[in-house]
């Protein structure tokens, strides 16, 4: 710590404090129009000036020194900020009354009340420009524009989409995308990062314009005239008293402007923001500074919420009498579940009866779900999507180190030297995760490599992409770990002191010599060797992993050798190092952590060890069944051998999303009795006897945890819609219907018994998790939790890793002569998944409105196919129509589909094998043929998508070019010399 004095009080400050931030630290009220503290300095506003020890210097700017002396509202500094602002108002018209950025946080309102500006000097000058509406989600009013710079900031630095620059040496400087074209045509992701930092309304989402003010919605012309007499009136009152009316018009609007916290509710990453809604109107969605995403959000988490209000929600039961649905009241449906799961029960015994939770539902909704099954049914037949895509990554990690979730946090990976993503389209997965990557990789000289059959946003910004045969990670990942033990390059000390098991592992690791991986995977024995030394040098390593290594017949192997090689490395128990499996639903990690999984109770608490069972069983107040349940890959399987008869499905559109689809679809139709909870009446739905109408994540409580195992907190945003309840009210209804009294008023009072009987959440409460607070787990009872997993053990007994012998298995499809493409999937950034909810928001189905396979130019040479042709995909299990977009992102004779479609899913051609371990289908292993229709149509995409756009990457802000215009001058300067003239002249 070291001593500054600012206004004349000494202050201690860090060493390397930014003086902007000590002064708001202190409580100071410096002007600061363009510092946002997740941006860092952009320089660009000068309105931030002080005095630092006589001479003017921007705050911002400036880092502390001991000894410093700050003078804030000096003569010399006050001047400076004025004159600063006045600039700033130069480029900005005040008409805060009928302005839709009025809410009390307008930088340019706020800044102008706290500099006490009455009239400006420099008059308001229009530039030369039309207002922005391309985009269908915000819009850019030039004419509004301060120039601050934080937007092209955000953009190039903390999304890193590069679209954003500021053309500084053009007489009338504006903001740019891709260097002057329409927004809607340009590369803009429309992440909302430019619309979040902005500092006033020049920047705005749609959805608030109109909506937010009272006088907002008037016709132009009115407003125009409005503004005008304000306008007219302003020389004569000054600012001050016209502020007053626009802010009494503010507090207005706190009244009917509703913000509440909630947590996203579409990818893993747990983006975290508050939503303003009025009414059920949802104005905009604002991040501020959420512990994992801070301003940060991707399309969907800031634009993707109007689903919730689509005119096609289910609002009544339904039940299928005579093969058609007709409506019914909640008492009959709940009835009439109760009664035929009891008959089915009765008749057939507990376990011919399913469960399957949903990862888009609440920690408490999963714990309820599984209770029902085990405590009121009697069977541990539950589980949930994770199976589909996280649970190998698990299993690799419960081989290898002891807890099946990402050994750190974002954060960590953001730290580290050397990030390496295997089988992980990060950037439109994982996007707002992805960002930190990219962020690090562009700024702080992090190396990347990327590891992927398709060479996606990732894998163009990486410093290596190997692109090796499908399903052959396991190999290369080994060849390393042998490669570094027999080369000296392996932390001998690291795994003396903390893994177990070497011998035999390094007995597994024979075959993988360097040939046979290069034989094998296809990638230059060189490139892997460079891959193993940029491991071996790196001081602190993380591995990402997803979909692409998880969906195979060897995903659980995969994961283990990523953990592996961790250890052998010596990248575990150090921040910014680790193992990452990303995962895809919002609250995929927390389903299964909360129990929906028939081998473990909650908190991965095996159902066969009697010590954990008695626990439950006196918490219950139930007798459990012993043995473990299905998986739903088995109950698929048990449908169609004739034991499993019932079923009761929460939120999952099994029909599209559970490979080999139509082998699915088989088994749904020949249930005696299907319950399907959702908030639509999807395509599964088809197959229900009942169908139960649930609620969205904005009209319950609960928490959600992320991939970072961070539990959060959901508030209610809106009531639940006429006729929905929220699934754990309907979970509890089907309970109660059953005979299980349970009386649980809020999720609160659920993870008040979660946390009773699991260990990993003991410390959880709703209380410790209020607001934007969190936790990772394990919580420890008093509430400390771990954001870094394995600091000083690893999770077994003896506090020791285990290395895990591999083996090397050979892929069950291959592509041949009758099925002589590979077919590999994947999500889009646009849409999630099947696309249920985004297929509802507008402005996603204009960019994105179809699904298509994408064909490398070789193959579309040889097949004369270009984008717009339709083809028909072929495999063992059945067809699909659609579209090809020719892409260099593919190459040869492998193929990419995306997975959102209703009409041509991807899964009518995927198979039923699995990885052996875990059941995982293996997604990523398909194999079909092609027969080119002779149709061709326009590009399955449009123009306006953001694939075609021209980024325009630069260093960031590039104020320097600001001020190396002719008609710049740093503020303040003329009166400081008036001053010393002063001084001098006495
Ligand atoms: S990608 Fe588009 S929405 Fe995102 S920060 Fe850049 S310009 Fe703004
Ligand atoms: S559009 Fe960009 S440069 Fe203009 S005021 Fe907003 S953040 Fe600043
Ligand atoms: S990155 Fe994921 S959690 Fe964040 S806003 Fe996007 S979809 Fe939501
Ligand atoms: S806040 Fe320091 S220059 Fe803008």
């Amino acid at each position: 710590m070291i001593k500054v004095t600012i206004d004349g009080v000494v202050q201690e400050a860090r060493v390397d404090e930014r003086l902007v931030d000590l002064i708001n630290r202190v409580g100071g009220t410096l002007s600061q129009v363009c510092y946002h503290p997740q941006l860092g300095p952009i320089q660009t506003c000068d309105t931030c000036m002080v005095e630092v020890d006589g001479t003017l210097q921007r705050a911002c700017g400036t880092t502390v020194a001991a000894g410093m002396h700050v003078e804030t509202a000096s003569e010399g500094a006050s001047a400076a900020q004025r004159e600063a602002f006045d600039r700033i108002l130069g480029n900005h018209m005040l008409y805060c009354t009928v302005c839709d950025n009025n809410n009390g946080n307008c930088t340019v309102h706020n800044t102008t009340k706290l500099l006490g500006v009455e009239h400006q000097e420099i008059p308001f000058r229009p530039k030369p420009y039309a207002v922005d509406d391309s985009n269908p989600f915000y819009r850019y009013d030039p004419d509004q524009c301060i120039l601050c710079g934080r937007c092209v900031e955000a953009c190039q630095n903390l999304q890193v989409n590069e679209t954003l620059s500021i053309n500084w040496d053009d007489p009338h400087p504006r903001v740019l995308w891709d260097g002057g074209s329409p927004i809607g045509e340009s590369s803009c992701v429309s992440c909302g990062h430019c619309v979040t930092v902005c500092p006033c309304n020049a920047l705005m989402e749609k959805s608030m314009l109109g909506h937010a003010g009272f006088f907002t919605s008037l016709s132009r012309p009115a407003l125009d005239g409005m503004i005008e007499v304000v306008k007219g009136i302003e020389p004569e009152t000054g600012y001050g008293s016209i502020l007053k009316v626009s802010e009494a018009e503010e507090k207005m609007r706190e009244h009917r402007i509703k913000k509440t916290k909630t947590v996203c509710t579409y990818c893993g990453v747990g983006c975290s923001f508050d939503i303003w809604t009025k009414d059920r109107h949802i104005l905009k969605v604002e991040p501020l500074d959420g512990p994992t995403n801070g301003v940060s959000t991707c399309v969907k988490g800031k634009f993707g919420w109007d689903y919730v209000n689509s005119a096609d929600r289910l609002t009544k039961p339904l039940i299928r009498e005579d093969g058609r649905f007709r409506e019914a009241s909640w008492e009959e449906a709940l009835a009439l579940v109760a009664r035929r799961l009891s008959e089915i029960k009765a008749r057939s015994g507990p376990d011919s009866i399913a469960f399957i939770s949903s990862s888009k539902c609440t920690n408490e909704e999963s714990y309820l779900m599984q209770k029902l099954a085990r405590a009121v049914i009697g069977t541990h037949n539950v589980d949930n999507c994770s199976r589909y895509c996280q649970s190998p990554a698990t299993a690799g990690l419960f081989r290898t180190v002891g807890y099946g979730g990402d050994s750190g946090s974002i954060a960590d990976i953001e730290k580290a030297k050397l990030v390496i993503i295997i089988g992980s389209n990060t950037a439109e997965s994982h996007p707002v995760l992805a960002t930190r990557v990219k962020r690090a990789h562009k700024l702080h000289g992090q190396k990347l490599v990327v590891s992927d059959l398709r060479e996606n946003e990732m894998a163009r910004r990486a410093d290596l992409f190997l692109h090796p045969h499908p399903r052959t990670d396991v190999i290369w990942l080994s060849a390393i770990s042998r490669y570094l033990l027999d080369n000296g390059l392996a932390k001998t000390a690291f795994l003396d002191e903390w893994a177990t098991g070497l011998d035999e592992y390094r007995k597994s690791l024979e075959p993988f010599t360097l040939e046979f991986a290069s034989e094998m995977t296809g990638l230059p024995a060189d490139t892997i060797r460079q891959v193993a030394h940029m491991i071996a040098e790196a001081e602190t390593v993380c591995i990402l992993w997803a979909m692409g290594v998880t969906q195979h017949t060897n995903g659980s192997d995969t994961s283990t050798a990523i953990s592996n090689l961790l250890l052998v490395s010596g990248n575990y128990m150090r921040p910014g190092t680790g193992a990452y499996p990303l995962r895809g639903h919002n609250n995929v990690q927390g389903a299964s952590d909360h129990g929906s999984m028939p081998n473990m109770l909650p908190g991965y608490q095996l159902v066969d060890d009697p010590e954990v069972r008695a626990r439950f069983e006196a918490g219950w107040n139930v007798q459990l069944p012993t043995t473990k349940g299905l998986d739903n890959h088995q109950m698929v399987e048990a449908i169609h051998q004739g034991g499993l008869k019932a079923m009761y499905l929460i939120g999952e559109e099994m029909s599209l999303v559970d490979s080999n689809a139509n082998y699915v679809d088989d088994a749904l139709a020949k249930l005696e009795f299907f319950v399907v909870q959702d908030i639509f009446f999807s395509v599964t739905c088809q197959f229900a006897d009942v169908v139960l109408p649930a609620g969205p994540s904005l009209e319950k409580e609960g928490t959600f945890t992320s991939t970072e195992r961070r539990i959060q907190r959901l508030y209610q945003v809106f009531e639940p819609l006429r006729g929905t309840r929220p699934d754990w009210q309907i979970i509890q209804d089907v309970a109660n219907h059953l005979g299980a009294g349970w009386s649980y008023a809020h999720p609160s009072e659920v993870y008040r018994e979660i946390a009773s009987l699991t260990p990993l959440f003991a410390g959880v409460t709703y209380e410790r998790l209020e607001g934007f607070r969190s936790l990772q787990w394990p919580v420890a009872p008093g509430g400390e939790d771990e954001p870094l997993l394995y600091t000083k053990r690893f999770a077994f007994p003896d506090g020791k890793a285990r290395l895990f012998p591999l083996t090397w298995t050979e892929p069950l499809a291959r592509v041949g002569e009758t099925f002589d493409l590979h077919l590999n999937n994947g999500r889009l950034l646009e849409h999630f998944h099947e696309g249920n909810l985004t297929y509802r928001i507008d402005g996603i189905r204009e960019m994105t409105p179809n699904v298509f396979v994408e064909v490398s130019p070789e193959l579309a040479a040889e097949r004369r196919i270009q984008s717009g042709t339709w083809v028909r995909l072929i495999s063992p299990y059945g067809q699909v129509r659609l579209q090809a977009l020719v892409t260099d992102r593919v190459r040869g004779r492998e193929l990419y589909m995306p997975m959102n479609s209703i009409e041509s899913a991807v899964n009518r051609l995927t198979s039923s094998d699995a990885d052996p371990v875990t059941n995982t289908p293996a997604y990523k292993d398909a194999v079909v043929r092609m027969e080119v229709l002779g149709e061709v149509g326009e590009s399955p995409l449009p123009r306006r998508n953001h694939r075609f756009g021209h980024p325009t990457p630069r260093r960031g802000v590039e104020v320097e070019r600001k001020w190396q215009r002719a008609d710049y001058h740093p503020p303040g300067h003329a009166v400081l010399l008036q001053i010393e003239n002063k001084i001098r002249s006495k």
